[in-house]
């Protein structure tokens, strides 16, 4: 009703409430960068279509003349309480879509008691990050999300500094050993990285700074050493088949060593789930699995030990045609039959939507490009207004279908289609 309220007594909205209002605002105020990095997915973006068009095939069956006065979207995560089922997702080079992005987006999260995903790709470290949201409110809850690198001292101390900087829980994103193949970026020819605007978890971790101090003593002062053949096996097809794309930006660009090391250790394409067992060692902290679809994975994540799992395309940004998240949520939240809380992810552009992932089995849902166009559009106070909408939707979207308490949504009140 606050939102209501504000509207009556006339005053204006920070962002546009509906999605495609704000999806333009943004890209009005977007650099022609920035908009195709935030706004494309992979290949002819299929994924990214049928993330969102998957929403439509199911509908919502209210019931009536049931007291739903008295509403609570609250829920439990990881023996914690939270307002409401809604996550922020990690969103790399944050910098691209406003100056401070990252604080600001997270300061917004604060605000609603929303656990903020503070991303391997950040454009600040997490430590800034983290003192933001403290600033706002002191237990405000943050995750830490692990791309996981070829270098295992790497891992270790971003694990340690997530830690130490509050985080609760630490989300492995497994889609992203091998960057997708992203028409709209490589056009452009990957400026966001090689500008080094995603690296500062990187620059501001010491076992990183490390590696660079080695590579940049092996190749002498004044020669950059071109990319290597452990970056070509993480950003394999991109830099292979592209040669206007990155390889040529990182030539022509700034100093290279920090980039370049980066590009060697960003991600590990031979992971296995052997390897969790090295995190598990490393922390008490809950473990997510960012990116599972299939059941089977779902089941060897239950039986691997890990605390939950985020089904998710990435937001359509790494396979191009791809299974849509929703439409492999329900087989995933089968497979792990109540034993992990089920996370969800891409294509959520309302609270209408949350409804529905959370009917068909999620325990809570992430918010990816919203917010990020709602940060671009007018900074915090943006995403904490965007925020606002999609809980107020979500009440009023739960209200009106007749069921009191979020956490009690199932598929009864949806009806179906393929
Ligand atoms: C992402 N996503 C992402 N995921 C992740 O695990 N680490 C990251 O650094 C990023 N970076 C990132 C940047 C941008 C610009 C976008 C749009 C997305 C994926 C993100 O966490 C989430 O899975 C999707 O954004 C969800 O889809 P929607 O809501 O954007 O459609």
């Amino acid at each position: 009703s606050a939102v209501y309220r504000a509207g009556v007594v006339g005053r204006r909205p920070a962002v546009p409430v509906a999605f495609p209002d704000l999806e333009r605002a943004a890209r009005r105020r977007l650099s022609r960068v920035a908009y195709a990095y935030i706004a494309g997915s992979a290949g002819l973006e299929r994924t990214d279509a049928a993330d969102t068009a998957a929403f439509g095939r199911h509908r919502i069956v209210p019931r009536v003349l049931r007291d739903v006065s008295d509403r609570d979207l609250s829920i439990e995560l990881f023996g914690r309480t939270l307002p409401t089922p809604l996550l922020l997702a990690p969103i790399g080079v944050l910098e691209l879509a406003r100056r401070g992005g990252d604080a600001a987006a997270a300061r917004a999260a604060a605000a609603h008691g929303m656990p903020f995903t503070i991303s391997t790709q950040a454009s600040a470290p997490m430590e800034d990050v983290a003192a933001a949201m403290d600033a706002t409110r002191p237990d405000a809850p943050r995750w830490f999300q692990l791309y996981w690198s070829s270098s295992r001292e790497l891992v270790a101390s971003l694990v340690a500094r997530a830690e130490a900087c509050g985080c609760e829980a630490i989300v492995v994103t497994l889609d992203t050993h091998v960057l997708g193949w992203r028409p709209r970026d490589l056009a452009l020819g990957y400026l966001p990285f090689s500008r080094g605007l995603g690296i500062a978890q990187y620059t501001s971790d010491p076992v990183f700074r490390g590696l660079v101090q080695e590579r940049m003593s092996a190749a002498g002062p004044r020669e950059h050493t071109p990319v290597t053949p452990a970056a070509v096996a993480s950003f394999a097809s991109i830099v292979r088949h592209h040669p206007g794309g990155l390889r040529e930006s990182l030539r022509s660009g700034e100093p290279l060593a920090a980039v370049e090391t980066f590009l060697d250790v960003f991600a590990d394409p031979s992971l296995g789930w052997d390897d969790l067992a090295f995190l598990r060692e490393r922390t008490r902290l809950p473990i997510v699995l960012k990116g599972v679809l299939h059941p089977d994975d779902a089941r060897r994540a239950v039986d691997a030990g890990v605390d939950a799992v985020q089904v998710s395309t990435h937001g359509g940004r790494q396979i191009d045609g791809e299974v849509a998240a929703l439409d492999a949520l329900p087989a995933v939240v089968a497979a792990v039959d109540g034993r992990l809380p089920v996370l969800f992810d891409s294509g959520v552009r309302g609270g209408a939507d949350v409804v529905i992932a959370l009917a068909l089995g999620a325990r809570a849902v992430a918010i990816g490009r919203p917010y990020a166009y709602a940060l671009a559009v007018a900074g915090e106070r943006g995403v904490r207004e965007l925020l606002r909408n999609v809980v107020a939707e979500l009440d009023i979207t739960l209200g009106l279908a007749g069921v009191r308490r979020a956490a009690d949504l199932d598929d009864t009140v949806l009806t179906s289609r393929r």
